[in-house]
């Protein structure tokens, strides 16, 4: 399985803070399949530059290196970045360096209680420059959860989206929701966003399993087919969105 959001890099920001808690994070990843992990840390172009970043991150993923050197771990690696959302990232001159390594995807996380009217807008011209937009964790805003439609105004604007694991197996209250979000190819991508293992443990096979259980086998594998084509920088073949409908106040 490929895991494309994680916190996984060593004191880069509220996720692993030490080599060592990398190296727990990445031996229960593979424990469970996972066997291609992206490494995205956040970054706020209102906070640092792009290059200050870039810096920062290439010394977090030295010490990694470093750390898992002899360590035999079954897993390929690849450098990105959680990109928190603003109008000016399509005008950024070197938005694409934050792109996962060797890929045109850039993970892009939204405030979680603002409703971005002009998100559509932005993200079709990040993908006018060849940018694939990767939205996080979209079931963690309150404005997808109160209209899931929301997320077909983005895909058509040519970007993919990203659930959390842990949503799906902590949340058992939102399950019927988010389960029906993945029946309406809404969500194209299941990953842990892992930050350590008290905070957001990796839980993939557990979130895959139920998939599997109550969605069908063929979402599981579709959902997996899709992270391991972005992971390897293709662009998968999406499935149309199906509007959802409200119906005695629950969404189906
Ligand atoms: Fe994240």
């Amino acid at each position: 399985m490929t895991d494309l959001h994680t916190h996984i890099l060593p004191g880069m920001d509220d996720g692993a803070q030490s080599p060592e808690d990398s190296l727990s994070l990445l031996r229960m990843e593979c424990l469970q399949g996972v066997s291609q992990v992206a490494l995205t840390p956040h970054f706020r172009v209102d906070k640092e530059s792009v290059q200050e970043f870039l810096k920062r991150r290439q010394n977090a993923a030295e010490r990694l290196r470093e750390a898992l050197d002899g360590q035999e771990l079954p897993v390929t690696l690849k450098l990105g970045a959680e990109v928190f959302y603003s109008t000016s990232l399509a005008q950024m001159d070197d938005v694409d360096t934050l792109c996962l390594e060797g890929t045109n995807v850039l993970l892009v996380e939204f405030s979680p209680g603002l409703y971005p009217r002009d998100a559509a807008d932005t993200l079709y011209q990040l993908t006018r420059q060849g940018i694939l937009p990767l939205i996080a964790h979209v079931e963690r805003y309150a404005f997808v959860r109160n209209d899931p439609n929301l997320l077909s105004e983005w895909i058509e604007a040519g970007a993919c989206t990203q659930m959390n694991a842990t949503s799906l197996v902590m949340h058992a209250k939102q399950r019927k929701l988010l389960f029906s979000m993945l029946r309406h190819n809404l969500i194209h991508v299941l990953s842990t966003d892992t930050h350590s293992m008290a905070k957001r443990p990796p839980m993939l096979d557990k979130a895959m399993e139920l998939v599997n259980q109550h969605c069908g086998q063929n979402i599981a594998q579709t959902l997996q087919h899709q992270a391991d084509t972005l992971f390897q920088g293709e662009m998968p073949r999406l499935p149309d969105p199906v509007p959802m409908k409200k119906l005695l106040g629950r969404w189906w």
